[in-house]
């Protein structure tokens, strides 16, 4: 299937590693041209080495923390086109997780954090390239978040909290410019094989005495199909919404989590 991806401009945040840098990967792969983004330039470089050796294709590095207004400043900057306007046709937003804990256990200051973390970013991100893709009257907006989203974790307040905001903003945004050629989508990662459930893993295995491998089992065990995800399973749905055979989706929030969310709709 041509996803008619070749010759797009692509950015993908928080994609050294992870959910990230699997779909900044199959983005490539699919023949985008892809700038990826996060905070470490070492991290960032090994996964542009990667993608390069996979698709043939070098990816651009920005690095930036999408917590830090100027560092957003100059991510959107260093994407301009030269008469100044934005140059993106297709944006994914991904970045890190806020910290894990319940609500007795979240000073006002990470609620701050990850407001500026989750929500502020992804707002501020879109304002900055949605202009563009305006004008070109075509644009992908994919936002990624979490089933937590859609069914709140009960020792993930942060998580839950900040990105019901993102699907809010993105249902939004979807209805408002949908008449401009531009997609907006959300996609909820279950349990993935990545360094975050891994950390998420550690915290739960310091808390409950249990072991780290016990924890990632028990993920696994609470999934239908019995399995972590894969980051490139995700990266697939990512893809397809940011193509031409995706025109007539928008405003959706699309669980990619081996069933676990129990909710029909
Ligand atoms: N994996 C799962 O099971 C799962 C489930 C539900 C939701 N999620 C959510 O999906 C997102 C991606 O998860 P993941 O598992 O792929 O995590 P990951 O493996 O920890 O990757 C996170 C990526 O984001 C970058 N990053 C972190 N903070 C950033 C910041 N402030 N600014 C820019 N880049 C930043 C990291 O690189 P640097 O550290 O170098 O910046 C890294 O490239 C997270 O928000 C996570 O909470 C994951």
């Amino acid at each position: 299937m041509d996803l008619g991806l070749s010759g797009k401009r692509a950015l993908v945040t928080g994609a050294s590693t992870g959910l990230g840098f699997a779909t900044a990967q199959a983005l490539a792969g699919e023949g985008a041209e892809v700038i990826i983004n996060s905070r470490n330039r070492e991290r960032l470089e090994l996964a542009a080495a990667r993608i390069e050796k996979s698709s043939g294709r070098k990816p651009t590095l920005i690095v930036g923390d999408l917590a830090v207004a100027d560092d957003i400043a100059r991510i959107l900057a260093s994407v301009a086109n030269a008469d100044g306007t934005p140059g993106i046709d297709i944006f994914v937003f991904n970045n890190g997780g806020p910290p894990a804990g319940t609500f007795d256990r979240q000073p006002i200051q990470n609620w701050e954090a990850s407001y500026r973390l989750i929500l502020s970013s992804a707002v501020e991100m879109t304002r900055g390239l949605i202009d563009g893709m305006v004008k070109r009257g075509w644009g992908r907006l994919v936002y990624i978040t979490s089933i937590a989203a859609l069914q709140p974790v009960d020792d993930l307040i942060l998580s839950n909290s900040f990105r019901a905001g993102v699907h809010g903003f993105c249902k939004t945004i979807s209805n408002t410019y949908a008449k401009h050629g531009i997609t907006a989508n959300c996609v909820c990662p279950g349990y993935t094989a990545t360094e975050r459930l891994t950390e998420l893993a550690e915290k739960r295995a310091t808390a409950s005495g249990a072991t780290v491998e016990a924890q990632l089992q028990s993920f696994a065990q609470a999934v239908p199909v019995r399995r972590l995800g894969r980051p490139e399973e995700l990266a697939s749905l990512v893809t397809f919404l940011a193509s031409n055979r995706a025109a007539f989706i928008t405003g959706t929030s699309i669980p990619v989590d081996g069933g676990i969310n129990r909710a029909l709709l």
